[in-house]
Formats: structure tokens, C-alpha cells, sequence
């Protein structure tokens, strides 16, 4: 499984990138708006540090989004358009399909976008789960019914766990097969992290003292 950060953050994503684990980045205009920071020069810092980055169109009809998506994949290889599940999206993603130009979709909230944006060209879909929970649904269900669909097709677009909100989201997406989870800094920090690990360790050299002596 493919991880990735959840940050318009390149500070964070530089910190994270170091451990070896990190396999991509996905910004929103909510996180880049945020950090208040110029977008191009944040997108060109991070692909630096990941293979992957996932800039968002703000256009909301098909020539905007077409122009604006052409412009962020010209400023490097590794960027991913996002563009956001609707009938204009999706005649989007079919022409960045046909121009070689890797899209991810957003905002997907139902099985039926996920087959449509699949079928219209996504490379990535991103359904969010954590705002289904905080909706009252259950977002992992979702991937469920998502995974179980991919497993009956040959769709080539990978399944992008997002809106995250704890290790435990990370855990059950793996257990689903999800291709990839994006992942807040806050709950990515938590990740390594185990108090056994902790007490573990702390036992472990405390002993080792003994033996030095
Ligand atoms: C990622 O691509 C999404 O924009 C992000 O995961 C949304 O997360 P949120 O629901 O916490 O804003």
C-alpha cells in the first residue's frame, strides 16, 4: 500500500519523506490555503521529495479545469491533476486520459462516482471517508463496496483512502486492499508509534547498561 501526506506543508512532507515511507503527497485548496503560501512554488518543493503530488483544480466547468490542469502537469512530472467528481470533472478526466496526463479525483462519496470517474479515465480516486463519518455513514463500508467492485472489473485506477482521521482508518484500508491512503501530518506521526515499542526499548537498554558494567 502507497502512502501518502495529507499537506500543503512542505516542511512536514521533507520531515516525513526522510523516514523512506512516503510515497506521495495530496494538497487540497483548503490545506494551500492554509500554509498561505505561493501553490506552484509548494507543488515544485514537494515533488522534490515524493513522486507523486496531487494539485487541484479550481475551475469548475471542463475548459477551466482543462487549462488549469494543463498548466500544473507542464510544471513537473510529477504532478497529478485533481479534479473534483462532477459531469464537467468527468469530461475532464477523459481528456487528461488522452493527453497522458495523470488525474485524481476528489470529493467521491458513493460507489457510482467511483465507477464513473474509473470509467471516464481517473488514474486515482480519492473517497472520503472520514466525512462520511462525520456525516453519520460509514466510510470504510465504502472502500468495502469500492475494493469488492475493483476485484469484479479490470478498472486501471487505483483507490486512494482519504480523509483519514486515525492509525486505525490506515490499518482497516490495508485490511481492504486500498491501493493507497492519504494521511493528515498529525495522524502520520502517530504511525511509528507504540507504547510497548516505547517500554520495550527503554527495558532493552537499560539492561544493556548492566552488561557495559
Ligand atoms: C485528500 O485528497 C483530501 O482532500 C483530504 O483527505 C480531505 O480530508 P478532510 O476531510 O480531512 O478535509
Amino acid at each position: 500500500m502507497k502512502l501518502f501526506l495529507d499537506t500543503a506543508n512542505v516542511a512536514q512532507v521533507a520531515e516525513v519523506a526522510e523516514w523512506g515511507v512516503l510515497d506521495g503527497v495530496t494538497t487540497n485548496p483548503s490545506l494551500v490555503a492554509k500554509e498561505g503560501k505561493d501553490f506552484k512554488k509548494t507543488v515544485l518543493e514537494m515533488c522534490k521529495h515524493v513522486p507523486c503530488v496531487s494539485a487541484q483544480v479550481t475551475a469548475t466547468d471542463f475548459a477551466g479545469m482543462k487549462k488549469q490542469g494543463e498548466e500544473y502537469a507542464s510544471w513537473h512530472k510529477h504532478v497529478v491533476v485533481k479534479v473534483p467528481m462532477t459531469t464537467e470533472g468527468l469530461k475532464a478526466l477523459k481528456f487528461f486520459r488522452s493527453k497522458g496526463i495523470k488525474t485524481n479525483t476528489t470529493l467521491i462519496f458513493s460507489l457510482p462516482q467511483a465507477i464513473l470517474a474509473a470509467k471516464a479515465g481517473a488514474n486515482i480516486i480519492s473517497p472520503f471517508i472520514g466525512r462520511l463519518d462525520d456525516a453519520g455513514e460509514d466510510g470504510m463500508a465504502l472502500i468495502g463496496e469500492i475494493m469488492q467492485a475493483w476485484c469484479q472489473y479490470d478498472f486501471d485506477c487505483e483507490v486512494l483512502v482519504a480523509s483519514t482521521r486515525h492509525p486505525r482508518h490506515i490499518a482497516d484500508a490495508a485490511m481492504l486492499g486500498a491501493h493507497i491512503c492519504t494521511v493528515p501530518y498529525d495522524v502520520f506521526k502517530k504511525l511509528p508509534m507504540h507504547p510497548l515499542t516505547d517500554s520495550g526499548l527503554k527495558k532493552f537498554l537499560a539492561d544493556w547498561e548492566k552488561v557495559k558494567k
